[in-house]
């Protein structure tokens, strides 16, 4: 089928409501657009589970700090639909803030577990905004499985928590980070940046894999892992630390030991621009 964009809830309804009726899986893949590879492969895992993919394109105003980067975030939907069509999407869901948030909105979904550690302290509003938009689309487009990258792994885990806790039936897929040739994470922020920035950057996934190897070594001190990952951040002039941290995966609070499996997670500010990176232990 020729893959549509659409603007408001009635017709992604309208056009999932027909699917349904042909007997078909739908499966979503939420994102704020201005889409990279690492989306691409979301769509593609969307395309290959399901009969059906829905790529929802808003810039969520609502999970973004009143200091944050909402008005500069890169929005091109022509651009995304090439790269929703070219991966084997079939519809655009690309709402206007009104269409989402209707005036008089005052209902939130909000977590008062896993948000209290890593982009949660840094970002007070982001993941009631996140849970609350995640809610919407997933009761806008009642998806058989949705689709999220493990870059944002704090956000994969509160979602799955959400999902959990309010009884959605709905299956959260974890998709890999896709990463540049030379190691950075993908994501849109990276356009922030600038040649010196973007070379300066590459200490976030470095660190990454030095964290890594001494996993992989067996050392069991997160300190000692911790402190050799800092160290390379901080001898680049243009990073400053948000977080470095080692924490439990079920639970992201922070741990001493590799007792159990873990989530080393960082975000460091290369210039203004904030950028995350991660690894899981599980996965060294
Ligand atoms: O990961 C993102 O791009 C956003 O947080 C999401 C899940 C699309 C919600 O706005």
């Amino acid at each position: 089928m020729k893959m549509k964009i659409v603007k408001t809830i009635d017709e992604v309804r309208a056009q999932v409501k027909e699917w349904r009726k042909q007997g078909l899986t739908v499966g979503l893949v939420p994102t704020m657009g201005y889409l990279h590879e690492g989306h691409a492969s979301l769509i593609e895992a969307s395309h290959r589970d399901n009969d059906r993919t829905v790529v929802s394109d808003f810039v969520n105003p609502i999970q973004f700090g009143p200091t944050e980067d909402l008005e500069s975030y890169p929005r091109d939907l022509e651009r995304d639909a090439k790269v929703v069509e070219e991966h084997g999407g079939d519809l655009i869901f690309n709402p206007e803030p009104s269409e989402m948030y209707h005036q008089g909105f005052t209902s939130f979904v909000d977590m008062t577990v896993l948000t209290q550690e890593l982009c949660g302290l840094s970002r007070p509003v982001h993941f009631r905004g996140v849970c609350t938009v995640v809610s919407k689309l997933f009761n806008i487009v009642k998806p058989d499985r949705a689709y999220f990258g493990k870059k944002d792994a704090q956000q994969l885990a509160v979602i799955r928590h959400m999902v959990d806790d309010l009884n959605m039936d709905i299956e959260i897929i974890g998709c890999p980070i896709v990463r540049e040739a030379d190691g950075l994470a993908k994501s849109s922020r990276n356009t922030y940046l600038n040649a010196d920035e973007r070379k300066a950057a590459l200490v976030l996934s470095q660190a990454i894999f030095k964290g890594m190897d001494m996993v992989r070594s067996g050392e069991k001190d997160c300190a000692v892992i911790l402190d050799a990952m800092k160290a390379h951040i901080n001898a680049e002039p243009l990073a400053k630390i948000d977080y470095v941290k080692m924490v439990d995966c079920a639970t992201m609070q922070q741990i001493t030991a590799l007792d159990r499996p873990a989530l080393c997670a960082m975000a460091v500010y290369i210039g203004k621009t904030r950028l995350i990176d991660n690894f899981f232990t599980e996965d060294v």
